[in-house]
């Protein structure tokens, strides 16, 4: 049940709800907007109806309108965004410190409200809080590589994890860029958009992290020893069977500092003329 109740008193008709519900849902009756019972199983719960409406009259799914977060006067410039958007660099360099779990629990909130097909919402976010932890599954695997390359040996285009192998001996971390966390997000395979939807999740949880002053890398190489190297690496961890591999997110407090945006070079761009 969607739960879609109207304040009468506080809604002023408008109509905005109707206007903007993607899946139709809503329509005005007897001037209250209303949702039929048969209509109810084709909602996405996307929120929209409780977002657009500009006298928090309308409640779904539960949810009390003033426990959102109001937008007016609340956003940042175009010029914040702007920098902060160029101003996010890779991290490979951090503090052997755990992150608050407050801090945590606040990244993973705004990853969650990332858009997904469908409004589908059923990703997996497997996060390594603590950076004992991180060290252990760090160790297991340059042991794995190890043990591979001793073994079978490495999968075909991986066998520069046999430097990170050799790196490892000498005290640096190639493949997790010595990261006291990690952020692994995978969907599962049958969701409407099983490969875009992580990496989205992630993009919202690094530009979140850079607000908060946090540093992140992405972690093809993590990705890749998880999947490619050590593919039992996935279910040990507890990413779900039915999953995609998704992507992987290094994280942490950084212990570098950068004064000033990166200028980079234009990337091929067309204007469509058409017909
Ligand atoms: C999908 C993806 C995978 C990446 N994998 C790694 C990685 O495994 N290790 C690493 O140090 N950097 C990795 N990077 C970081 C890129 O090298 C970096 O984004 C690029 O050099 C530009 O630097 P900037 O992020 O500071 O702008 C990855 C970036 C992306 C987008």
């Amino acid at each position: 049940m969607i739960q879609f109740t109207v304040n009468e008193e506080a809604c002023v008709r408008c109509g905005e709800c109707v206007r903007d519900c993607p899946m139709g849902v809503i329509a005005m009756r007897d001037e209250i907007p209303s949702v039929a019972p048969d209509k109810e199983s084709m909602c996405i719960r996307c929120q929209h109806c409780l977002a657009v409406c500009p006298t928090a009259a309308l409640s779904i799914l539960g949810k009390n309108p003033e426990d959102s977060l109001p937008l007016k006067g609340n956003m940042p410039t175009a010029d914040q965004m702007e920098t902060l958007l160029r101003g996010r660099r890779s991290v490979r360099h951090y503090k052997q410190e755990n992150v608050d779990k407050a801090v945590l629990d606040r990244l993973l909130t705004v990853a969650r409200t990332a858009p997904t097909g469908k409004n589908s919402l059923n990703l997996h976010f497997l996060l390594v809080d603590d950076k004992d932890v991180m060290q252990a599954i760090r160790t297991d695997v340059y042991d794995g590589i190890r043990e591979r390359m001793a073994g079978e040996g490495l999968p075909e285009g991986m066998e520069f994890f046999g430097t990170a192998a050799k790196l490892w001996g000498r005290g640096v971390d190639l493949v997790f860029r010595g990261a006291p966390h990690m952020l692994w997000v995978t969907a599962p395979k049958n969701s409407p958009s099983p490969e875009a939807d992580p990496h989205i999740a992630l993009s919202y949880f690094e530009l979140m992290a850079a607000a908060l002053g946090l540093g992140t890398v992405w972690c093809g190489f993590g990705k890749w020893v998880f999947t490619k190297v050590l593919p039992h690496m996935k279910a040990k961890l507890g990413v779900p069977e039915n999953h995609t591999d998704g992507y992987v997110m290094m994280f942490g407090t950084p212990d570098i500092r950068y004064y000033r945006t990166v200028q980079r070079d234009e990337q091929a761009t067309s204007i469509v003329s058409y017909p």
